[in-house]
């Protein structure tokens, strides 16, 4: 396993809570198919489905901010992108067969996931009162 979700990554919030967990659990499971030597359609679906959920967490994250009018969502937004179009990027380099796949990038996505949980996301939480 290489990251797990602790106490210290909880934004006090259930669902989005959740969410973290899943995104952490995807992040494992590709670790998981690099670290056994997974064929490159394995791991050409795995790095697709972190970055499909990167996507649906986004866009709920961002709801919930705009629900509680979090003043810090447009620099919020930014971070998500910048996120969204690396891990792209990566997608996109690796199944054309241009980029392999290494500890580098999981670790970049590793350190992405639990500094901007820990930097970025929890500001919201704080804005609530959570
Ligand atoms: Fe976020
Ligand atoms: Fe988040």
């Amino acid at each position: 396993m290489l990251i797990k979700w602790t106490e210290d990554l909880s934004v006090g919030h259930e669902t989005l809570n959740q969410e973290h967990q899943k995104w952490i659990a995807i992040l494992n499971d590709f670790y998981q198919g690099l670290a056994d030597g997974s064929s490159k359609e394995k791991l050409t679906g795995l790095i697709k489905g972190l970055l499909d959920y990167a996507k649906v967490h986004f866009s709920n994250e961002e709801e919930y901010m705009r629900s509680i009018h979090f003043p810090g969502l447009e620099r919020h937004q930014q971070e998500h992108g910048e996120f969204i179009e690396k891990a792209t990027e990566f997608y996109e380099k690796f199944s054309t067969g241009k980029m392999l796949l290494s500890i580098e990038v999981t670790n970049f996505i590793k350190n992405w996931i639990s500094n901007h949980i820990k930097a970025e996301d929890k500001q919201y939480a704080r804005h609530a009162g959570l």
